[in-house]
Order: structure tokens, then C-alpha cells, then sequence
């Protein structure tokens, strides 16, 4: 397992060689958004995006009136997803943290989103940090992209088969799918018991 201060060094080193590359956001928040965010909160609320790097699902979701903490190692991403923020900024609180040791507080957030970031242990934390009738929403590698180019190549970057599903083990799940396309993925929406 890479140190932080590695991790930190080498996605410093992607987003300021390639600063544009991260802009588009996965479609699977908007699907998701159409299908279980929206009509669970048609008024908008507050989302907590672990490990958002540049900013693109925080940039989307405010841009659809939520308030957003953003949380990252790369200082690098996180002056981007600034920067990429423009006026949106105001309705984004960015963090740069360490990950691996992350605590739910006592604020406790309507959606928590994770997009291509794997830390297993932290997955207690995560749903601590969810107000009950909260939704997560996860997607990430599986272990199928070994086989694809691109994308992690290091098994504690990659979920097994079925493993997500186990992750969130207590949680409701109103949407499960792995994939195998461009890219090898697991993505899950589920919500936390009131
Ligand atoms: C593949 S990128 C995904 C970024 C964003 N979620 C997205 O989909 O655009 C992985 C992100 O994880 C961040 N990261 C890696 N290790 C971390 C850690 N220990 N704590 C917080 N962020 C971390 C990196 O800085 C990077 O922004």
C-alpha cells in the first residue's frame, strides 16, 4: 500500500501535467441524480464528495443547488477543482486531507459520493457520516480492469467481485451493476435505515 505522502506526490505530479483531463463528470451521477437523488431530496442538500480530486461531481452536483465539501490529498486537484469551480466555489467546501484516516464528525451530510477511490477500512466512517435516509453513492475499478487498459494495476485499488456490496453490508441497496466496458466497474447506490 503506497504511503499518503506518496499517493500525495503522484497525484500532484497527473494534475499538473494534465489539468484538463478531469473535467466531464462520470454519467452514472446524473443517472443516479434523475433516479434516487432527486426525488429523494427535491430541494437540493449537502453532499460530502471523498476524494474528488478536481472537482468535476462536486462542480456538477452544486451546479444543481447542493452544498458540497469536497475532500482530497492533492492540494494540486483541490486548486483545480477550484479554479474549475468559477462562481460555484461559494457552494464548495474544499478540504485537503488524508483520506486513510478519515472520521465521520458530527455534521452528517444527505448524500456522500466516492468516485475511483478505494480505501476499504474507512467504510464504517462513511456511513457514520450519512444522516439517516441519507444515500451513498460508490463507483470504482474491479478487479476485471487487470484485464483492460488503463486504470489501476494495483489489487488494493481494485474491488472484487461482489465486494462493494459487502462494504456497504447494513445499508439498503436500491442499485447495484459491475461492468465490464471501457472500463471494469462496481457502482452502487444505497441508502442508510432511518
Ligand atoms: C482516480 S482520482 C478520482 C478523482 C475524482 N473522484 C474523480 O472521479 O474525478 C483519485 C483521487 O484520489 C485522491 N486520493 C488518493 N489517495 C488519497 C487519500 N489518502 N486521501 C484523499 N484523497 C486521496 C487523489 O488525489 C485523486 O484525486
Amino acid at each position: 500500500m503506497p504511503s499518503a505522502s506518496t499517493e500525495r506526490e503522484r497525484w500532484n505530479q497527473k494534475y499538473g501535467e494534465s489539468p484538463g483531463a478531469w473535467l466531464e463528470p462520470d454519467p452514472f451521477l446524473a443517472r443516479a441524480f434523475s433516479e434516487y437523488i432527486q426525488p429523494l431530496f427535491p430541494h437540493g442538500g449537502s453532499a460530502l464528495d471523498l476524494a474528488g480530486g478536481a472537482g468535476r461531481h462536486s462542480i456538477w452536483l452544486a451546479k444543481q443547488g447542493w452544498d458540497v465539501t469536497l475532500i482530497d490529498l492533492s492540494e494540486t486537484g483541490v486548486e483545480l477543482a477550484r479554479q474549475n469551480a468559477g462562481p460555484l466555489a461559494a457552494h464548495i467546501h474544499f478540504v485537503i486531507d488524508d483520506l486513510t484516516q478519515f472520521r465521520a464528525s458530527q455534521t452528517q451530510f444527505d448524500l456522500v459520493m466516492g468516485f475511483f477511490y478505494l480505501e476499504r477500512k474507512i467504510f464504517p466512517e462513511i456511513v457514520k457520516a450519512l444522516r439517516p435516509g441519507g444515500l451513498l453513492l460508490y463507483k470504482t475499478y474491479t478487479t476485471d480492469q487487470l484485464k483492460l487498459p488503463g486504470g489501476p494495476k494495483d489489487a488494493s485499488h481494485l474491488l472484487a467481485p461482489g465486494e462493494l456490496l459487502r462494504l456497504v453490508g447494513g445499508m439498503r441497496v436500491l442499485h447495484d451493476r459491475e461492468v465490464v466496458a471501457e472500463k471494469a466497474t462496481a457502482e452502487i447506490v444505497a441508502t442508510k435505515h432511518e
